[in-house]
C-alpha cells in the first residue's frame, strides 16, 4: 500500500470507498481551470508549487462563514460566537485528523510555513539555543528555512550546519551523522523540494537524529498535496504547512508540534487569547495551542482549510498518487526530448516538480513565452538561492503539477517550449 493510501486508510476511519479518481470530474470542482487567457489559449496552470488552486466548495466555506457565522472566536457568549467557535475548532480537529496527530492541542493555526519556522524558531531556539549550538538544515532548503535560523545565529552565536545534496539534487545522508554532534540542538529539513521536487529519506532523518536525541523540524510544505503525512509514523517533533498549497486559502497554515515540544515553547506573540490572566505585575499565558495564537486568527481561512481537507480526503488518493506519478514521469520523458533542455533535479523519489533550464534562452523568457501560449510556470530562484548555486544556473524554469492537471496539459507545455525555441534559437 503507498504512503499515501495508507495515511488515507488510517486517517479517515469509517469512510466508505471513494470513487476512482477521476481527473474531469475533479477539474469541474476548479471552475478557475476553465478560462481564456489569451485569445483562443486556453489556461493551463502548472504554477501549483507556487499555490495551488481552489474548489468549489473552500470558495463556499468562505461565503458561508462571512454569509452566515461571522463572528469572533472564543470570545461571545452570543450563537453566531459559538457557531464560528465551533467550526473554527473542527478544523482544527480534521486538521489533526489529516496528519494523524495525536491531540487536537498539538495543531497551531499560523498564517504558512514561514510563519511556523519563524515561531519554532522563536518560541524553541531562542528560550532553548546558546553560542556555540548548531542548526541542521539541508541544501535544498527554501528561504524560509534558512534565514531564521541566521536570524537567531546573528542574534546568539549559534552555527548554521547544512547537509549537501549530489548532483542529482539527492541529499547525502552519510555526512548527516557527523553533523549530530552533543551542541545539535535541532534538525529542520524539507520533506520535498520546492525547486527540485526531491523526496527527502525523512524518516531516516527522523531516526538518525533521535539516535542522538535530537529533535526533528519537516516542512510539508510540498507534500502534503501529494502525500498523506502520518506525523506519528514519522515521529516529526514539528511538521509545518501552508494551506494554499493544498487547496485551501492564502494567510493561513499550520504548525504540528508535540504537546511536550509545545508546551516547553515560550510564546511568539503576545495579546488577547493567549493568556489565561493579566495584570499590570504579571500575565500568565493560556494553554496550548492557544498560547501561540494571539489576536484575532484567521477564521474564515482556518475554516475554509478544513473544507478543503475533507474534499481531498474523500478522493481515491492512491488513484491520486498514481495519476500524479504518471503525469511527473510523462512531463520527464517529453522534457528530456526537446532539444536544449536541462532538466535540474534528477533525484530517484520526486514529486510534483520539474525544473529546466533551455541552452541559450533565459528562464524569464521561457515563462513569457508560454504565458502567451496560456501556459503558467514560475521561473526564478525559487527562494532557494542555494539550489541555483549548487546548479550553477541563475535560475530555472518550473513546471509544478496538482492533481487536476493532464496529459493534455503536459502536450500544451512541449508544444509551448517548441514555439520558444522558434522565438529564440
Ligand atoms: N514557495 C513557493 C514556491 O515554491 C512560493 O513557488
Amino acid at each position: 500500500m503507498s504512503t499515501l493510501a495508507k495515511a488515507s486508510a488510517a486517517t479517515a476511519p469509517g469512510a466508505g470507498p471513494a470513487a476512482p479518481f477521476d481527473v474531469e470530474r475533479v477539474r469541474r470542482d476548479f471552475p478557475i481551470l476553465d478560462q481564456e487567457i489569451h485569445h483562443g489559449k486556453h489556461l493551463v496552470y502548472l504554477d501549483n508549487a507556487a499555490t495551488s488552486q481552489k474548489p468549489q466548495v473552500v470558495m463556499d466555506a468562505l461565503g458561508r462563514y462571512y454569509g452566515a457565522d461571522n463572528a469572533n472566536v472564543h470570545r461571545g457568549v452570543h450563537r453566531l460566537s459559538e457557531r464560528a467557535t465551533e467550526a473554527y475548532e473542527g478544523a482544527r480537529r480534521r486538521i489533526r485528523q489529516f496528519l494523524n496527530a495525536g491531540e487536537d492541542r498539538e495543531i497551531v493555526f499560523v498564517r504558512g510555513t514561514t510563519e511556523a519556522i519563524n515561531l519554532v524558531a522563536h518560541g524553541w531556539g531562542r528560550r532553548f539555543f546558546k553560542a556555540g549550538d548548531r542548526v541542521v538544515v539541508s541544501e535544498m532548503e527554501h528561504h524560509s528555512n534558512i534565514v531564521p535560523w541566521q536570524m537567531l545565529r546573528d542574534e546568539l552565536g549559534i552555527e548554521l550546519a547544512v547537509i549537501p545534496m549530489d548532483d542529482e539534487g539527492q541529499l547525502e545522508l552519510e555526512g548527516l551523522e557527523e553533523l549530530l554532534t552533543a551542541r545539535t540542538k535541532l534538525v529542520s529539513v524539507v520533506h520535498v523540494s520546492n525547486a527540485l521536487g526531491t523526496v527527502n529519506p525523512v524518516e531516516r532523518i527522523v531516526q538518525l537524529a533521535h539516535a542522538r536525541g535530537v529533535p526533528v523540524l519537516l516542512d510539508g510544505a510540498q507534500a502534503v498535496p501529494h502525500i498523506g503525512v502520518d506525523v506519528r509514523a514519522l515521529d516529526a517533533d514539528f511538521y509545518v504547512f501552508s494551506g494554499h498549497k493544498l487547496f485551501g486559502p492564502t494567510g493561513i497554515g499550520v504548525l504540528y508540534g508535540k504537546a511536550e515540544r509545545l508546551e516547553a515553547m515560550q510564546p511568539y506573540q503576545g495579546g488577547g487569547d493567549m493568556i489565561r490572566s493579566v495584570t499590570f505585575e504579571k500575565t500568565t499565558y493560556n494553554v496550548i495551542p492557544y498560547k501561540f495564537e494571539a489576536g484575532t486568527p484567521h477564521i474564515s481561512g482556518a475554516i475554509a482549510l478544513g473544507e478543503a481537507i475533507e474534499w481531498f480526503r474523500a478522493l481515491d488518493l492512491a488513484g491520486v498518487e498514481a495519476h500524479e506519478r504518471a503525469l511527473l514521469e510523462l512531463a520527464t520523458r517529453k522534457l528530456r526530448e526537446v532539444p536544449g533542455v536541462r532538466i535540474i533535479g534528477t533525484a530517484r523519489e520526486k514529486l510534483g516538480v520539474v525544473s529546466f533550464v533551455m541552452e541559450g534562452v533565459h528562464p524569464h523568457d521561457i515563462g513569457t513565452v508560454l504565458d502567451l501560449e496560456g501556459v503558467a510556470i514560475r521561473t526564478g530562484h525559487h527562494c532557494a538561492q542555494p539550489v541555483m548555486q549548487h546548479f550553477k544556473v541563475p535560475a530555472t524554469a518550473r513546471a509544478s503539477f496538482a492533481l487536476y492537471n493532464t496529459a493534455s496539459e503536459i502536450d500544451a507545455l512541449v508544444a509551448a517550449l517548441a514555439k520558444v525555441r522558434e522565438v529564440f534559437c
